[in-house]
């Protein structure tokens, strides 16, 4: 089964441009970080602007099922009443990670080092997905895995209490696994180190270190190296979550393909770490302007203006990758309506996030009518420079239970002349539960 219970079809199709002003949700990365540094602080943290999308809301329900308090106010500001470093307590139940990787690998690293037993169960996407990557430096630090088969969930861990500090570097470019250590390395005696050959987003970093966190990072012959004392208090802190650039994205590649648009995009998180795409689609051509460049909970942001533009094929820099990783299925949209040939590649971490994002956008775009190879480690676009594309006639394209599927190809669907039928929209409400609503907003 590659979709969700209760799937919810629906065809996207040309409308009118998008104008006027929209702002998209939270953060998923600081959301989840939120709840879960705020579950391990001693006091109450508040939360602003958290994402209430479905991974985020499991991960609230697990850190729950661990002692903390976590409660939403009318106003919608979310407070976390933290048990402490080493105050986790034993969940009752097994923890329900839905379609959540960040959920599942973050907070595997903060059972690893309490003495505590926690089951982890997710949907069929999660449970297609390796564990092995956290599995292994958390078991050198001393917990115990039982894990499904190829190192999958559902698992169950036994996290030690003391652990052993390690030195690790990371195999792969991975945020969560960096997480993974350095929050296990948290309630860990001594000094936890990860090395980081490829920069991947920092927000554990920096927002560790709001909460008042021991921690150093410092660049040593191209490498991160990024050191954690452990046992140290950490202080709650009221927190406003910026928006998501990952889910931005969709907004201002399709402000860019449908003529007519001119659209304000607010409040867009703008993270060195994670911002690439919006460079990627300028050095195409894309008109995107930033207005009002401010500081919100220790991150750049700005508003940014998009306008219909004519975009040109690229290579992309493997390098820049990893500050754009979940933003290459919008990319591949965007390039299939370049004029020219685009080229991607160093992209088989795409192959393992919520469905295989190579061959799943290759097939959906092909389905679609654009022109598209599918390679080991990327794919080549052949853009129409402009003329939309064909569309769906016949079936549906498949999400494979992926938000990022879904909401590129309804983007895809808004510049093709039959437009884009999708098999299931459900899991965009894991990222963007408001997807819909904001797109017939801004196409109001
Ligand atoms: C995330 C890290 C990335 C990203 C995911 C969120 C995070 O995953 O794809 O959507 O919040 O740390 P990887 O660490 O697997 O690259």
């Amino acid at each position: 089964m590659s979709h969700s219970a209760n799937p919810s079809p629906r065809r996207f199709t040309t409308g009118a441009p998008l104008t006027g002003r929209i702002a998209v949700p939270g953060d998923k990365s600081i959301s989840h970080r939120s709840l879960m540094f705020g579950a391990l602080a001693v006091g109450r943290t508040t939360a602003r602007g958290l994402l209430e999308g479905e991974d985020v809301m499991a991960t609230a329900a697990a850190v729950r099922a661990m002692g903390a308090g976590v409660e939403r106010a009318d106003d919608g500001t979310w407070t976390i009443d933290g048990v402490g470093v080493g105050g986790l307590l034993q969940p009752q139940t097994a923890l329900d990670m839905g379609n959540s990787g960040t959920s599942t690998r973050l907070l595997m690293g903060l059972v690893a080092s309490h003495g505590i037993t926690a089951t982890f169960t997710g949907d069929v996407s999660l449970s297609k997905r390796p564990m092995g990557r956290v599995i292994e430096p958390l078991s050198l630090m001393g917990a115990d895995f039982t894990a499904s088969p190829g190192g999958r969930l559902p698992l169950t861990m036994r996290g030690a209490h003391p652990t052993v500090p390690i030195e690790y570097r990371l195999p792969v470019a991975s945020a969560q696994v960096k997480s993974a250590v350095l929050l296990a390395g948290l309630n860990t005696p001594g000094i936890t180190t990860v090395i980081e050959p490829v920069a991947t987003r920092d927000h554990t970093e920096r927002m560790l270190t709001g909460f008042g966190a021991d921690l150093t990072v410092e660049e040593v012959d191209g490498e991160r190296v990024i050191r954690i004392r452990g046992e140290v208090e950490l202080k709650p802190q009221d927190i406003v979550v910026p928006g998501d650039p990952s889910s931005a994205a969709f907004f201002v590649t399709a402000a860019l393909l449908v003529p007519g648009s001119d659209l304000i995009v607010a409040n867009v998180g703008l993270n060195p770490t994670r911002a690439a795409l919006f460079d990627v689609l300028r050095a195409m051509g894309g008109y995107i302007e930033e207005l009002d460049r401010r500081d919100v909970g220790g991150e750049p942001v700005a508003d940014l203006r998009v306008r219909h533009s004519a975009l040109t094929g690229i290579e992309v820099d493997p390098a820049i990758a990893p500050s754009m990783i979940d933003e290459f299925p919008i990319l591949f949209v965007a390039a299939s309506m370049a004029s020219g040939r685009t080229v991607t590649s160093g992209l088989d971490e795409l192959r393992v996030k919520e469905s295989d994002r190579l061959s799943a956008m290759a097939a959906a775009l092909t389905a679609a009518g654009a022109r598209i190879e599918e390679r080991e480690d990327g794919l080549v676009i052949e853009g129409t420079g402009g003329e939309p594309i064909s569309g769906t006639a016949g079936a549906p394209v498949t999400t494979h239970l992926d938000h990022r599927i879904a909401m590129s190809m309804a983007v895809a669907g808004l510049v093709s002349r039959d437009g884009v039928e999708i098999d299931d929209t459900s899991p965009i409400a894991t990222s963007f539960p408001t997807f819909e609503a904001l797109l017939t907003e801004a196409m109001a």
